[in-house]
């Protein structure tokens, strides 16, 4: 067992109405003026926008607005948050909304409290020294954000998507009403339930140690929201379920399923982030199109692990070799995959890159990682060319 930290300091207010303790939630946090940072508007749509600026207003916090934030959230709007914080001297950043709005507003809290370029922490050429506090209004269970130390932002020119990780900008609280999630389209659904896979996954398929603790609580985190997923695709507005995967995106995503693993693979994300960024593609989908391709190219370099996620995830039956269990396993998921309606390719995601455009893919995520990246298997430019090529 590898020696770890773990660190998850945001008060989570969970359950129907919970929107409804926002303001108190700002103020114990000392809050006194508010930037309210949302996406496209889906939350002014619904009415939570209003319901959340009255519950400041009842504990007497001011607030100013920012919508806009869109999937892949860019860089131009993270430079108007931080203008609009610093004009209007707020001191706390409340995001209302999904990944996108969160890691937008995470951005804008490094970039208000710090004169510095806020694209240099994302390029990692320096660390941030201090943020305005981050609080979240979570519309969707997917990212994890509303409880990691991570986010994620695309920079408009060359449309170029950096993630930065920092416990300075781990949300305060979190308020997860799963009501919230039910306006949701279902393909947003089903990408927010891939995503939170993903990121046990990536924690999961690693040539670092066990704990065994740690591993079954992952496959039981897994098995939970294949499951509920499925629920969902049927029964949208079924509570329980939508309560199951909002509490699991978040304990996908804050630590728990990596501790003492040594578990970091990180390279499905990290060939993600490029067709996002290029394409502009749902994260979630992204990353459903490219994991077979990734399993298939990995699997032999890390075959316990896959032997044991077919068997305890997928309910694999134990007849055969080693290597015909664990691609029964990799069949299985993609099988759920699509079961759920999300892609299982590229061309099955709607992106079609050439081969020059591959190659630029792989550069580009090769370069993102400092030259490599992978725990199953260590991956270097080549390697992430061959999987996009798989992955057409
Ligand atoms: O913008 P609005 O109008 O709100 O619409 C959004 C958006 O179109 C809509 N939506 C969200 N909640 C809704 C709703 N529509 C109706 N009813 C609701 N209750 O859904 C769409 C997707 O929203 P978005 O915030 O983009 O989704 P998600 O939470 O999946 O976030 C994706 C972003 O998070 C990053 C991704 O790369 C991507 O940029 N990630 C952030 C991570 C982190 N910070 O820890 C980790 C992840 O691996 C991921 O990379
Ligand atoms: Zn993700």
């Amino acid at each position: 067992m590898y020696n770890f930290q773990y660190y998850t300091p945001t008060q989570v207010v969970f359950g129907k109405g919970a929107e409804q303790e926002t303001g108190k939630q700002v103020k114990a946090w000392g809050g006194t003026k508010v930037l309210i940072h949302y996406g496209g508007g889906s939350v002014v749509r619904s009415g939570l926008l209003a319901r959340v600026r009255e519950s400041l207003q009842a504990e007497g916090i001011a607030s100013v607005e920012l919508g806009g934030a869109v999937p892949n959230p860019r860089l131009s709007l993270v430079y108007e948050g931080i203008a609009l914080a610093k004009q209007e001297a707020v001191d706390f950043i409340l995001a209302v909304g999904g990944g996108s709005a969160i890691d937008s507003a995470k951005a804008i809290a490094y970039g208000a409290a710090d004169e510095g370029e806020v694209w240099d922490l994302y390029e990692h050429i320096r660390q941030a020294k201090a943020a305005l506090f981050v609080g979240v209004v979570l519309t969707i269970a997917a990212s994890g954000s509303e409880m990691s130390s991570s986010s994620v932002i695309t920079k408009d020119e060359g449309m170029v998507k950096r993630g930065y990780n920092n416990n300075l900008c781990r949300p305060k609280f979190a308020i997860m009403n799963p009501e919230l999630t039910m306006t949701l389209p279902d393909y947003q659904t089903a990408c927010g339930c891939t995503d939170i896979l993903m990121h046990t996954m990536e924690r999961y398929f690693t040539n670092g140690g066990n704990m065994e603790l740690t591993d079954t609580l992952a496959e039981a985190l897994m098995r939970t929201v294949m499951k509920q997923a499925i629920i969902l695709r049927d029964d949208p507005k079924n509570y329980d379920a939508r309560a199951e995967v909002m509490w699991a995106g978040s304990l996908s995503h804050n630590g728990l399923t990596g501790c003492g693993n040594g578990g970091d693979d990180f390279a499905t994300h990290g060939l993600e982030h490029e067709l996002g960024g290029m394409f502009d593609v749902a994260h979630g989908a992204g990353l459903a199109a490219v994991w077979g391709s990734w399993a298939r190219y990995v699997y032999r370099d890390c075959l316990p692990r896959f032997v044991r996620f077919a068997k305890e995830v997928l309910g694999v039956k134990a007849d055969g070799t080693p290597e015909e269990i664990a691609v029964k396993g990799i069949e299985a998921m993609e099988a759920f995959f699509r079961s759920i309606h999300m892609p299982t390719s590229m061309k099955e995601l709607g992106v079609e890159p050439t081969d020059e455009q591959m190659r630029r893919l792989a550069q580009m995520c090769a370069a993102a990682a400092g030259g490599k990246k992978g725990s199953a298997k260590v991956l270097y430019e080549e390697d992430m060319y061959r999987i996009y090529q798989m992955a057409r």
